[in-house]
């Protein structure tokens, strides 16, 4: 039998990623975390496409997308992100890529460079994608479909604890502040905004664990 194809989209810092990986692990499917993608893009684009003023030159970025290649390694039973060869994981995770990673994201060049590499993972079945535009652009006809949100202090202060866990400087006004403006470009983008699917199921995990999001999501998920 065919393996399904589950779309998780939503707001960030609503534990997509995390969620995603467990549920893949416990059903035995394929994670792709696509913002990793994004991230992935972006610190391609600080470290090679800078202009004088220290800005991201963007006809540079989509001339040398080409020269760019990610790619998804299984470690010690985790996916890790490389670029050109290189471990990012750690890289893409930065506050400097998470202030400039919407403006990337909202670049048709860069959303149609990553597209292929999306769908390509979802041709076998089996796969959990989470992100902003699965379930609406990039698998319109996935299996089953999920948006995540919670409310904005929940999630600053899991993104906050999720960064202290990274040993990252912040505080809580930045990563508030962040997660707002990121939320607004990826919202009110033309190309592929952050939207739910008509047919996607909504949870709302702002008082839910985890592992009570998790439990949800599994209940909904049929003959797997
Ligand atoms: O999920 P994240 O915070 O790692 O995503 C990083 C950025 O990438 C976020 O600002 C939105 C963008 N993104 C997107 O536009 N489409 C996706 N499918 C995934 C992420």
């Amino acid at each position: 039998m065919r393996k399904p194809v589950i779309a998780i989209d939503g707001y960030s810092s609503t534990g997509k990623s995390s969620i995603s990986k467990i549920i893949a692990q416990e059903l035995g499917l394929v994670h792709m975390d696509t913002g990793a993608l994004y991230r992935g893009i972006t610190y391609f684009a600080l470290q090679n496409c800078l202009n004088r003023d220290g800005e991201i030159n963007l006809p540079e970025l989509f001339s040398r997308l080409n020269e760019i290649q990610l790619e998804f390694k299984p470690i010690d039973k985790e996916l890790v992100m490389f670029l050109n060869g290189k471990d990012i994981s750690q890289q893409i995770r930065s506050n400097e890529v998470a202030a400039n990673v919407s403006l990337i994201a909202c670049q048709k060049e860069v959303r149609d460079f990553l597209l292929e590499t999306q769908r390509e993972i979802a041709k076998k079945g089996g796969v959990i994608l989470d992100g902003r535009d699965i379930g609406t652009v990039v698998l319109p006809n996935a299996d089953y479909k999920f948006f995540l949100t919670a409310s904005v202090e929940e999630r600053t202060r899991r993104r906050f604890v999720e960064l202290q866990s990274l040993g990252i400087e912040t505080d809580e006004m930045s990563v508030m502040h962040n997660l707002t403006s990121r939320d607004k470009t990826d919202s009110e983008r033309e190309v592929a905004p952050l939207r739910k699917a008509d047919d996607a199921i909504l949870i709302d995990n702002t008082h839910l664990s985890k592992k009570e999001t998790i439990a949800l999501i599994i209940s909904h998920l049929h003959d797997i």
